[in-house]
């Protein structure tokens, strides 16, 4: 039995903060089989996850995939909510405000919205700048990169860094290792970004290249899987996936100007838009997300099972505006403090091309990441220590990077731009969609990474998995695990 046993142990690691002496707490699930081969150091994106409450979730598939061979450190990332420095906002009322906001309407023609957005931009800036100008300037990457590796020679193994990146985890690995890569003993990147684009660009605009496509593919897997399992098609049998992904926009057209209440909810245009990039993260979602909309569409709604779903998605309680704001201020504070000062445009007129870029790149997710960008662009924090090289470098062993072919989140180029850089990497592409391989339950990813980890193997270039699990399937990661136990 290599997966199944989580109990962590709680350890204290003194870090060298540039400003002061700090303690990080770590969280580590212990290896389950003998002999142990060290520990694996994980982070899983936002940035502003929190990684010790991702333990819960994810330890058993991530154990089974490392081989069972390694300890598992959970850490919270400075800037986090629950880390010794966090990047907060001032309460839940401004939270609320915040997310009342409607980030997610903006239409790129819609300058006057556009206009609202940046001086909302500024009013934070302003604020941040106040509250937290000596921990905002310690957040940054390059700050977190020097953690992991102080986390890494504290552990009593043998000081190199083992590690594993998820989405925004792959711009810290790739930070490391090329601060790092005389100490890189084994890192997987997994949802892979461009480190180039993050740190450099007014916006992340080439990241939601395969959003839209990724979006249609939920619309052609429901056809697919049948009106058992995918509530658009028994509503409406002989419609066609262009057919559905066309009557999800006219629906956008009719809240937008119509919004509906569903209990205290107000279901309008923006909420639709949320449900549509919540879908690009997760295939898991997508059978309770078309049945939603399937529910909006006939007007057949019930109200449990609708606000159920959506209150896991959207903030419609303290709750969840608390978890979902909690990682957003961190996201803010670290992304934009890492974003070199020439990658910030300074004034609404020069930020607005790379709006519309964002909104023309794809109409479901540009719209959803032009708030951080208009509050990047007037940063007022500047991160202490950037990595300022070019990710070109020869690691002490090899990084192997994985990608899936429809990431909505991070195409695929961005695994070979980076693995482009660095000597002997290689890209494992796996067949699926959804935003990093974890939700994909495969026993072709299970044995790849097991035996990177446990041996060291490399799976040979251009190889592609398989999943097991196609979209509104129900198996998961424990059918895969019994194939091997
Ligand atoms: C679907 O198509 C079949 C065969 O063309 C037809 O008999 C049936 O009435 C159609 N159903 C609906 C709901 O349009
Ligand atoms: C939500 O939080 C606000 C501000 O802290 C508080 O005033 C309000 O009572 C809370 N609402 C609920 C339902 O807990
Ligand atoms: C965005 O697309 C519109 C047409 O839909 C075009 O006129 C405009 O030049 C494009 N802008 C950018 C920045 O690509
Ligand atoms: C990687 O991406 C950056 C930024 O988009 C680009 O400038 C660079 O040429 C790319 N490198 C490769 C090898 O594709
Ligand atoms: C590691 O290599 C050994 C020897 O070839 C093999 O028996 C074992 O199954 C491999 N482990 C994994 C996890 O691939
Ligand atoms: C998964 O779905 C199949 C067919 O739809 C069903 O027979 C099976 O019982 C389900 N399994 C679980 C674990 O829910």
């Amino acid at each position: 039995m290599i997966f199944g046993q989580t109990t962590p142990f709680l350890l204290q690691l003194s870090t060298l903060f540039l400003a002061a002496q700090a303690t990080t707490t770590l969280l580590r699930v212990p290896a389950t089989v003998q002999p142990v081969k060290g520990s694996i150091v994980l982070n899983f994106g936002g940035p502003g996850e929190i990684g010790r409450a991702t333990l819960a979730g994810s330890a058993v598939p991530l154990q089974a995939l490392s081989g069972g061979q390694y300890n598992l450190i959970f850490f919270d990332p400075r800037g986090t909510s629950t880390s010794n420095i966090p990047f907060t906002c001032y309460n839940t009322e401004y939270k609320l405000e915040k997310f009342a906001d409607p980030q997610t309407t903006l239409d790129a023609d819609d300058e006057a919205a556009l206009g609202r957005l940046w001086t909302r931009g500024t009013i934070d800036t302003n604020t941040y700048a106040q509250k937290h100008n000596v921990i905002g300037t310690l957040i940054g990457t390059a700050c977190t990169a020097r953690d992991v590796m102080s986390i890494a020679e504290s552990i009593g193994d043998d000081g190199l860094l083992r590690y594993w990146g998820f989405s925004y985890g792959t711009t810290l690995g790739a930070t490391l290792v090329s601060m790092f890569p005389d100490k890189v003993d084994k890192v997987i990147l997994n949802g892979v970004q461009n480190p180039h684009e993050y740190y450099h660009s007014y916006a992340d605009i080439e990241e939601w290249e395969v959003a839209d496509q990724s979006f249609s593919g939920m619309f052609s897997s429901c056809v697919t899987a049948g009106p058992d399992k995918c509530a658009l098609v028994k509503s409406n049998p002989n419609a066609t996936a262009a057919d559905f992904e066309k009557s999800f926009f006219d629906l956008v057209d009719t809240l937008k100007m119509h919004h509906i209440a569903v209990g205290g909810l107000m279901v309008d245009d923006s909420l639709l838009y949320t449900l549509a990039v919540n879908s690009l993260y997760a295939t898991s979602v997508w059978e309770d997300t078309t049945s939603i909309f399937d529910m909006l569409l006939t007007g057949d709604i019930d109200k449990t099972v609708f606000l159920d779903f959506v209150g896991q998605v959207v903030p419609v309680d303290n709750a969840t505006l608390l978890t979902i704001g909690s990682v957003y201020t961190a996201l803010e504070g670290i992304h934009c403090s890492d974003r070199a000062p020439a990658a910030r445009a300074g004034t609404f007129e020069k930020i607005l091309p790379a709006i519309y870029e964002l909104s023309n790149t794809s109409k479901i997710a540009g719209r959803a990441d032009m708030s951080l960008t208009m509050t990047c662009a007037q940063w007022k924090l500047d991160a202490k220590e950037r990595y300022e090289g070019d990710f070109q470098v020869r690691p002490k062993s090899p990084v192997l990077l994985i990608g899936n072919m429809y990431d909505g989140h991070t195409p695929i180029k961005y695994a070979y731009n980076v693995s482009a850089g660095f000597e002997g990497s290689v890209v494992l592409e796996v067949n699926g969609y959804g935003h990093t391989s974890l939700g994909l339950p495969s026993l072709c990813i299970l044995k790849t990474t097991a035996s990177y980890w446990v041996n060291g193997t490399l799976p040979k270039p251009g190889t592609v998995c398989q999943i097991d699990a196609p979209p509104f399937s129900n198996i998961t990661w424990v059918n895969v695990f019994e194939q091997i136990s």
